[in-house]
């Protein structure tokens, strides 16, 4: 998936032979880096060559996180931070911050039910970017995305650091899900589908547009009821198989990683990157919504509007937007208040 770099004794990136131009240095950190999602992305992290610097961090075991993964013989130097007091020098000079850090869901919970316990959290992971790392690109992960993503806002607004081309909440997993699940009817190659998916990050506020789907399949309206279905239920369906032990972590990570990486393309002046995030908007009436994000140098260079939609997919849209209205205007006042 990613090219590998030849790096000389000091660690500093050389070109390597046949590439045409330098691979900037760029440090990363993942902050929940010991958890369910945390290591798999901090795996996936150490396999890209984009990367020169990895910053683990997490209120408990990243040493032995960090440990292992540094022996993996790629570009980036790791490195472990545990506890509060090591979290400045996590942040330090990075400039994407991953954030899988909070609790998941059990059976019978939705995402707001996770609220009490990660915007507490959020909240502090963002106060310290604000400090140390303020011009960082911030992927949150964290749920509910819906309502995490306008705390990070508040919380870099207070600090004087927003800038709204800098933050994202990362719904790839589920344009990934979306990809998958529509390949599998379409029988099409999974590796040639791509499906925007816009809104945000929890239940029906999850629209995949499939009427924009390719390559074009043209399958029978109950089949995309069903595959929209699917797509919203997709994480509950992972939560119930995982029957109390968490929520989705692998195929986040690897969620996670997509949407690093394009970050880090975007840096580095990669022309065309595009995937879908619940960024800041004027795509619709709301502050926040998901949809089709060009990246760049500096984060969000241009957010796509939703293209045609079909009856189906524009009443999802009326129909999203009451809940995930009052999960921004939640973490909103939440922000403000604590
Ligand atoms: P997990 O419990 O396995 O790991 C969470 C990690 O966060 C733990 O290692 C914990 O020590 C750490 N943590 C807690 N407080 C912290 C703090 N203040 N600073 C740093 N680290 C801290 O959970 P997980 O399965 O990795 O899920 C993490 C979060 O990601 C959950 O909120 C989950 O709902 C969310 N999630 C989001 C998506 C998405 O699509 N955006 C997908 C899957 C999971
Ligand atoms: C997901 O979509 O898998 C995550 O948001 C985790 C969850 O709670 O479903």
């Amino acid at each position: 998936m990613f090219r590998s770099v030849a790096r000389s004794a000091a660690g500093k990136s050389l070109l390597r032979r046949g590439y045409a131009t330098a691979v900037p240095e760029r440090k990363v950190a993942v902050l929940g880096a010991a958890g369910g999602i945390g290591q798999p992305l901090a795996l996936l992290m150490k396999l890209n060559p984009l990367v020169s610097q990895l910053a683990l961090y997490d209120i408990a075991n990243t040493p032995g996180v960090a440990a292992d993964v540094s022996h993996i013989n790629s570009r980036s130097e790791v490195a472990g931070y545990v506890g509060e007091e090591q979290l400045g020098k996590a942040l330090e000079g990075c400039d994407v911050v991953i954030i899988p850090a909070g609790v998941p869901r059990k059976p019978g919970m939705t995402r707001d039910d996770l609220f009490n316990i990660n915007a507490g959290i959020v909240k502090g992971l963002c106060s310290a970017i604000a400090k140390y790392c303020p011009n960082a690109l911030v992927n949150m992960i964290s749920n509910p995305v819906n309502s995490t993503v306008p705390i990070a806002a508040e919380v870099f607004k207070k600090a004087g650091t927003y800038d709204e081309r800098k933050l994202f909440g990362v719904t790839t997993l589920d344009v990934v899900r979306a990809k998958t699940f529509y390949a599998g009817k379409a029988k099409v190659n999974v590796a040639d589908v791509n499906v925007p998916v816009v809104g945000g990050h929890a239940g029906i506020t999850i629209l995949p547009l499939f009427s924009q789907a390719t390559p074009k399949a043209n399958l029978p309206e109950e089949d995309i009821k069903a595959l929209t279905k699917r797509t919203q239920d997709g994480g509950t369906e992972v939560v119930e198989a995982k029957a109390g032990k968490g929520s989705a972590t692998l195929s986040m990570a690897y969620a996670g990683a997509i949407f690093a990486d394009a970050c880090l393309k975007g840096l580095n002046g990669v022309p065309d990157v595009v995937e879908c995030s619940f960024v800041q908007s004027t795509v619709t009436e709301l502050p926040f919504f998901a949809s089709k994000v060009r990246l760049g140098k500096n984060g969000v260079e241009e957010v796509l509007g939703l293209g045609p939609l079909s009856e189906y997919e524009k009443e999802g849209l009326e129909s999203l937007k009451p809940e995930l209205k009052s999960s921004i205007e939640k973490g909103i006042k939440f922000a403000n208040q604590n």
